[in-house]
């Protein structure tokens, strides 16, 4: 593959500021679009754009085989996500197209967010803050919003990944007890030793954990991984928490155990069917939600930018970057 300077690339959103400014001054076509415009419209503005080289996508953005096929000189997609479930990976491929992601560079964020989640669960933080803001407070009670413990409890990870690894070092500290699933099955005894860890089958984790927090992506294996039997497993006083992606979990199941109060409450920063949560969720005072905006803070969101920008420039000069999602050396010498 031949990229270089003057290629054409097209971003179906803003990246921010620092980092198109540097797209700005070193290519010479490069071009920065509405998010929410490139969203509602992706068919056209693809089709408008169908000599593009390099596409910035955004996970809302869902790129199939029909929608690769309207940009045949299409050489790189640059998803500016860790996730990159919004692209057929297999079609892109198979027409010769590098993906790029932004792995790293937001687990901390991401960890950051969820340990919030499950700190504000615990504690009932969203339901006090509701309670002030609706001008309930009138005398101080000692039974009220009454939360539960972190400290040693078993804290229980679904994907053990760069994410989740650092979700469980956020609990040093809480002498907590950690057990994770992981797809290699590869036993690292520093970190378990270091954690209080150990590796079980997912069914165990659910039936033992009192906090469950999800960090696999999504993919065929693991789209309503938590489904309806699943959800059965959890223990009373559980604690859910979901930062990856929202189809992970089967949705109305899971709404229905909270409308049950068979869990404790559950933090949700993602949902199926994004943007649009339901009405049933938003009624509910056991759970605690947020936008999706697991890597939202502005040097993590600098930091995704610059992993893309210079994922390309490697590209440029002819070697693999090390986020390449599709990245077999037989496809990369028929790529490059
Ligand atoms: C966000 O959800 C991401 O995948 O980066
Ligand atoms: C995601 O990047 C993960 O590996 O957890």
């Amino acid at each position: 593959m031949t990229l270089n300077f003057s290629c054409k690339i097209i971003a179906l959103g803003n990246l921010p500021t620092s980092v198109e400014d540097k797209f700005k001054s070193n290519f010479t076509h490069f071009k920065s679009y509405d998010l929410e415009h490139c969203t509602n419209n992706l068919d056209d503005v693809l089709q408008k754009h169908s000599d593009s080289e390099v596409v910035i996508s955004f996970l809302c953005h869902k790129l199939d085989c029909q929608r690769l096929s309207f940009m045949p000189k299409l050489k790189v997609i640059a998803n500016y996500a860790v996730g990159f479930d919004n692209i057929d990976i297999e079609a892109a491929t198979k027409k010769n197209i590098l993906v790029l992601n932004t792995p790293d560079v937001l687990s901390e964020a991401t960890a950051d967010l969820a340990f919030a989640l499950t700190l504000a669960i615990s504690r009932k933080i969203n339901e006090g803050h509701k309670f002030i803001c609706q001008n309930k407070w009138q005398s101080l009670t000692m039974n009220m919003f009454l939360g539960q413990a972190i400290s040693r409890k078993t804290i229980g990870i679904i994907g053990l990944g760069r994410i989740g690894k650092i979700y469980a070092k956020r609990f040093l500290g809480f002498d907590v007890e950690i057990l994770y699933t992981k797809k290699n099955k590869n036993v690292d005894l520093v970190f378990d030793e270091k954690h209080n860890a150990r590796q079980v089958e997912l069914d165990e984790l659910l039936r033992q954990s009192d906090i469950v927090s999800i960090h696999c992506p999504l993919n065929n294996d693991t789209y309503h991984l938590i489904d309806a039997n699943n959800l059965k497993k959890l223990k009373p006083n559980c604690i859910l928490i979901n930062t990856a992606r929202g189809s992970v979990i089967e949705e109305p199941a899971l709404i229905k155990v909270l409308q049950e109060n068979r869990i404790f409450g559950a933090g949700l920063d993602v949902f199926e069917n994004e943007p649009a949560v339901p009405t049933a969720l938003k009624n509910l005072d056991n759970v605690v939600m947020s936008p999706h905006i697991g890597s939202a803070d502005a040097n993590t969101r600098e930091a995704m930018g610059n992993l893309l920008y210079n994922g390309l420039l490697v590209i440029i000069e002819g070697k693999i970057p090390q986020n390449v999602v599709n990245k077999s050396d037989d496809h990369w010498s028929k790529c490059i």
